[in-house]
């Protein structure tokens, strides 16, 4: 049985159903998600090996082979056609074209599900999915459950890495007006113990994670890799419960009463759902999502307890990060531009910009320092890798505004992962296509010979289309110093 099954034994039966790592119903084997590919702009969707089985990961590999892909639909399971889509402008903007939120990558969260290859949703800040107009989730004071496997290590404190009930409108309505699970470190309505990251539920205009808003100690700090995080609310009741999806059970963080402030008993809860984003489109978070779901009625604790089971029983398991030619932590490094007219540039630094520059033997020992660099451990993730620079140790190569720079580490979690980078087989053919862990839809990319986190044809000039395999990929050679 998959969780759908078990959630229709129980009484509760799914409504939305999502997942881009597998199929939710044992009978399931129709499409996932679909994936556009940057090199001619075609859609495909990927379905599982076989019915109730893990994601056709290899079929997106070859769909998206020498070419970048986003995930453009994440397709509801349950047969309500509550598909997950590119979330509209609401209370707030998206960066893309007309306020639109980005597509997550289709490559940013791989792993593997019993030993198969699969990939999750990577939700950078400005990624979003939503439904405005949905059929049979839960409105008004209605009951509803929901349940999502999430990456427990990517997480931020912005608003609001959240899945789950929201507004129709795309804007805030009121308290009570969403019931979402919501997953990061965010302190500005609510705490549990510790320093987080929390479970907390967003029932907008405030992350709850017990009767009051503030610190309720008794929601502890996650840290499992993979996360299964439980939210369910009926009539001045609701219960929060979450575990880790690789072992054990659920454990209930807060199982009580409605919040005690004006607006959420009853809920006006509207319906909508939202992916990665808040009520009101905030898009300032940024987490993994990589199945869930959302039930009509209040599933029973017992009910919860096979779900969870189940995704045990999934074996959601870490893979490697990178591919194509391998780097080795503590060497020193060149990177050389493969397009076509630049070969004979590498990347570099001029003080904090980052350039490409004609670098030969015979350069200046500070144009060959400048063009070198030492490759180590990713400092925001081990799976990946940080570029030190070598003329000044402690600095780093790592983007702000998408814009490179060599910055010397503040030692902060923001800039850590700024400063990591994961290598990928090369877009043309050659060397490595470099991906900015946080943002991987974005590679290290020379335009006008300036050096950006770019994505395949963004709304950024640097993010042009034109010559952007070529762009994005760099042969790594022995260091110039
Ligand atoms: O409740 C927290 C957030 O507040 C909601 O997600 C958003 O709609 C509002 O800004
Ligand atoms: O480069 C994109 C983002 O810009 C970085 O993650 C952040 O540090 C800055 O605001
Ligand atoms: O960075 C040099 C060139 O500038 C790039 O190849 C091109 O995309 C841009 O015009």
């Amino acid at each position: 049985a998959g969780p759908c099954d078990i959630y229709s034994s129980g009484g509760t039966p799914c409504v939305a159903a999502h997942s881009t790592t597998r199929a939710l119903y044992s009978a399931f084997s129709g499409a996932l998600y679909q994936v556009k590919r940057g090199s001619d702009g075609a859609t495909t969707t990927i379905s599982p090996v076989s019915a109730g089985g893990v994601a056709n990961a290899a079929a997106q590999d070859t769909f998206c082979a020498s070419t970048t892909c986003l995930i453009t639909i994440i397709y509801d399971q349950s047969g309500r056609g509550n598909h997950l889509t590119q979330a509209p402008p609401g209370g707030f903007s998206g960066p893309e074209a007309n306020g639109y939120d980005n597509l997550a990558s289709a490559i940013g969260a791989p792993v593997t599900l019993n030993g198969a290859k699969a990939y999750g949703v990577f939700i950078s800040p400005g990624t979003g999915y939503r439904n405005n107009a949905v059929s049979g989730t839960a409105t008004g004071d209605a009951s509803e459950g929901m349940y999502a496997v999430l990456d427990g290590t990517h997480y931020n404190g912005g608003c609001c890495f959240d899945y789950g009930n929201a507004e129709t409108s795309s804007t805030d309505t009121g308290n009570g007006h969403m019931e979402a699970i919501y997953y990061g470190d965010n302190t500005v309505w609510g705490t549990g113990s510790g320093s987080g990251p929390w479970f907390m539920a967003d029932l907008e205009n405030g992350l709850f994670s017990g009767a009051s808003s503030g610190q309720n100690t008794a929601d502890p700090s996650l840290s499992y890799r993979f996360l299964t995080a439980a939210l369910k609310g009926g009539q001045n009741v609701w219960a929060l419960r979450g575990g880790n999806s690789a072992s054990g059970s659920l454990s209930t963080y807060y199982n009580g009463a409605r919040p005690s402030a004006s607006g959420y008993n009853p809920m006006s809860k509207e319906g909508a759902i939202i992916l990665g984003i808040g009520g009101d489109n905030s898009v300032g978070a940024q987490g993994t999502f990589y199945e869930g779901v959302m039930t009509t009625g209040y599933p029973s604790d017992a009910t919860e307890n096979s779900v969870q089971a189940n995704i045990v029983a999934a074996k959601y398991a870490t893979t490697s990060l990178t591919s194509g030619p391998a780097l080795t932590v503590g060497s020193s490094i060149s990177l050389r531009a493969t397009t076509s007219g630049y070969t004979d540039r590498y990347l570099a630094h001029t003080g904090a910009t980052v350039n490409t520059q004609v670098v030969t033997s015979a350069s200046s020992t500070t144009l060959k320092q400048q063009a070198s660099w030492k490759v180590r451990t990713g400092l925001g993730n081990s799976g990946c890798f940080s570029f030190e620079s070598t003329d000044t140790s402690g600095s780093y190569l790592r983007h702000y505004n998408f814009e490179l720079q060599v910055a010397a580490s503040d030692g902060t979690k923001q800039f850590n992962e700024d400063a990591t980078f994961c290598p990928h087989t090369g877009l043309n053919g050659q060397g490595n296509s470099i991906l900015a862990w946080g943002y991987p839809t974005r590679f290290i990319r020379h335009y006008n010979n300036v050096g950006y986190a770019a994505s395949n044809g963004g709304v950024h000039t640097f993010d042009s289309a034109t010559s952007f395999n070529d762009d994005v990929s760099w042969v790594v050679g022995t260091s110039f110093a």
